[in-house]
């Protein structure tokens, strides 16, 4: 079980295990995986539960664990986009079995090419992945089981490893720059990313709910202003994906975020004039 608002790997991740993706809708606040559709789209053949940590915030993991645990589930974390997120005195990735990070080099810890980790408290889910890392294989020649080549270069880890002291201070400067969009744009009528209490959003994204979206972004590309959309198209309706969803209309809050979402331009080196120019195309687009 896992979610449609996500980037398409999530999905992708689930079927390459042969598992048969259940992609359930968000809460319309966080915008993340809603718990109690979590526990109504179990059956007896689920498995496990996907949650992703859309954006940089943090799942309830105290409420998935749960029903993970009153269900026997496993619990997969997808953490790509939440380095360093936390709620409830939790880090991301330690109430999941296992949870993935991704080192893409758009990501809030990047490296200069592709790169990931899992992490995980489980001696044998650990073992596991180092098999399937390298071609199944912990002995040359003499694999233990059918794996993949998905062993990162080293130079991107020494990349990694010095990017990684700087990374507490870069996403501490993520969160002034959300805090300085949080009040740039408070007289706009438009929806923005919230942070449930105890939680620390780490807006790998900040994204916006806003209508006429086509305007904003015309506003955006006048004064060349980047924007993204993370999503645009959910994964339930995207062309590969579609046999595993229940088709337009099936998960009604994802589709209206996917058609009102508007990713701004966020990073460490941002400062107050900048936010503030983003927020003036933004109204003025929607005028
Ligand atoms: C939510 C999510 N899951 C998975 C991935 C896949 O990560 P990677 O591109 O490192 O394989 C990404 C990012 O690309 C992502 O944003």
């Amino acid at each position: 079980i896992t979610v449609s608002m996500t980037f398409t790997a999530t999905v992708a991740a689930v079927v390459y295990t042969g598992a048969i993706p259940v992609m359930v809708d968000v809460d319309p606040t966080s915008w993340t995986m809603d718990p109690s559709l979590v526990e109504n789209a179990i059956t007896p053949r689920t498995k496990a539960i996907v949650p992703v940590h859309l954006h940089g915030l943090m799942v309830d993991m105290e409420a998935i664990k749960s029903i993970a645990d009153t269900h026997g589930l496993k619990v997969v974390e997808d953490a790509a986009q939440a380095h360093g997120a936390q709620r409830d005195g939790r880090n991301v990735g330690a109430l999941g079995d296992a949870a993935a990070f991704s080192f893409y080099p758009g990501k809030n810890l990047g490296a200069l090419g592709e790169g990931g980790a899992v992490i995980t408290n489980s001696p044998e889910i650990a073992d596991s992945v180092r098999l399937l890392r390298n071609w199944g294989a912990k002995e040359k020649n003499n694999p233990d089981r059918i794996g993949f080549n998905y062993r990162m270069d080293a130079i991107q880890g020494a990349i990694l490893g010095v990017k990684l002291a700087h990374l507490e201070k870069w996403l501490e400067r993520r969160r002034q720059v959300a805090r300085l969009y949080d009040s740039a744009l408070s007289a706009l009528d438009l929806g923005k990313p919230t942070e449930a209490p105890g939680s620390r959003h780490t807006y790998h994204v900040y994204a916006v709910r806003v209508a006429q979206r086509d305007k904003r972004i015309s506003a955006f590309d006048a004064q060349s202003i980047q924007y993204g959309i993370h999503y645009p198209v959910p994964v339930h309706l995207q062309l590969p994906y579609r046999g595993w969803g229940r088709g337009e209309g099936s998960l009604p809050v994802t589709e209206r975020l996917a058609k009102e979402f508007l990713s701004l331009p966020i990073h460490s080196g941002l400062f107050q004039h900048d936010v503030e120019l983003v927020a003036m195309a933004l109204d003025d687009g929607g005028r």
